[in-house]
């Protein structure tokens, strides 16, 4: 029988903790270059598959909110707004034209928040690009605005050397109307369907009051400010200013047809967003609660 000594034993202990560990470390080393070799790729198709659907819903969303100004193929429609499928809004030229210093991404990711309240061209676009993001009065989050603009960058390849910004310009459509003294300039020549327009609401009605706090508080309260002064936080990088809904003798140039009508329509050329599609009941709510703010009646 064979004994071994203890300096035998030790060694051999020794030993077997030797293979053993290298075993481990050979165990280890594959996962870790698994890792190495295989994460990125799986993290690039995770990538590929959100940037995948984002696109899908850049897509969806595009054909639901955009085609009726753009067109479904991005090639603007006359007289309504331009083509986006440009390679100057891509190579940056247009950004540049705009003194925009940033990404292209974030380019396009502003002109889908705030839209463009100021009109590049009024006489070649009747259109306005309205604001999308909800902070600006619109009904987009922001993962739906980034959604669009990764869908939008999918017509970089391929987007058509066009300058839409070239045109002859047309004398506006509309003459200006008469002044009309002691009320804003917006109101003058009110016509149909606003011009005599009547509140179905008591302009001291307390539940519509209410409600169209609520309203205020979630719509318009971001630019007019919380109380209605017109320093709400998207206020501070707006020119022309948010109106003071609170100064009854900016209110009082409003009658109750025309208020109506500034809050239906928005103020062309401003940050001052159309509500219409949102309905007479919201904008009557809104109105009543907004006037209530400056007493005039
Ligand atoms: C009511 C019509 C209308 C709708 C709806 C609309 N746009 Fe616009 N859009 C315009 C107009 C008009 C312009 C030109 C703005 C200007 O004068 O600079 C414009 C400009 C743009 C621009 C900047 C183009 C440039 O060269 O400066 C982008 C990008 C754009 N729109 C994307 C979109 C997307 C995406 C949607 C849908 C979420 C959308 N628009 C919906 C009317 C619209
Ligand atoms: C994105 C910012 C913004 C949001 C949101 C906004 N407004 Fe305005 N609003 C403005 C600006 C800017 C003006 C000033 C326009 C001007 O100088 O004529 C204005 C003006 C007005 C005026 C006066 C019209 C005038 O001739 O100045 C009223 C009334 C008004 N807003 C009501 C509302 C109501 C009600 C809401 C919510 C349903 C709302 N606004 C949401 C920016 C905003």
């Amino acid at each position: 029988m064979i004994t071994m000594s203890t300096r035998q034993k030790l060694f051999f202990a020794l030993i077997c903790a030797l293979l053993t560990c290298s075993v481990l470390g050979v165990i280890a080393w594959g996962e870790f270059s698994d890792d190495a070799s295989e994460n990125p790729s799986a993290r690039q198709q995770r990538a590929r598959a959100y940037a995948g659907r984002a696109i899908e819903t850049g897509a969806e969303l595009y054909s639901r909110l955009c085609v009726r100004c753009h067109n479904a193929r991005g090639e603007g429609i006359a007289s309504v707004a331009p083509a986006l499928r440009r390679k100057d809004l891509f190579d940056g030229r247009r950004a540049r034209e705009l003194q925009w210093t940033g990404s292209i991404e974030a380019f396009l990711q502003n002109t889908l928040r705030a839209g463009r309240p100021i009109p590049s061209r009024a006489d070649l676009y009747s259109a306005r690009m309205p604001a999308w993001d909800r902070e600006f009065g619109g009904t987009l989050s922001a993962s739906q605005i980034e959604a669009l603009v990764a869908f939008l960058l999918n017509w970089r390849e391929g987007a058509a050397e066009l300058n839409v910004w070239v045109g002859v310009p047309v004398p506006a459509r509309t003459p200006t109307p008469a002044p009309q003294a002691g009320i804003a300039r917006v109101c003058w020549g009110l016509s149909a369907p606003y011009a005599g327009k009547q509140s179905p609401y008591q302009l001291n009605d307390r539940t519509i009051i209410a409600q169209g706090k609520q309203i205020y508080d979630d719509r318009c309260a971001a630019c007019h400010g919380a109380s209605g002064k017109g320093d709400g936080p998207a206020a501070a990088v707006l020119n022309p200013k948010p109106a003071n809904l609170t100064d009854p003798n900016f209110m009082r140039t409003l009658p109750i047809d025309c208020h109506f009508f500034v809050i239906a329509e928005g103020v062309r050329g401003t940050a001052m967003p159309p509500w219409k599609s949102l309905g007479e009941d919201f904008i009557w709510k809104v109105l009543v609660y907004t006037r209530s703010l400056s007493g005039v009646p």
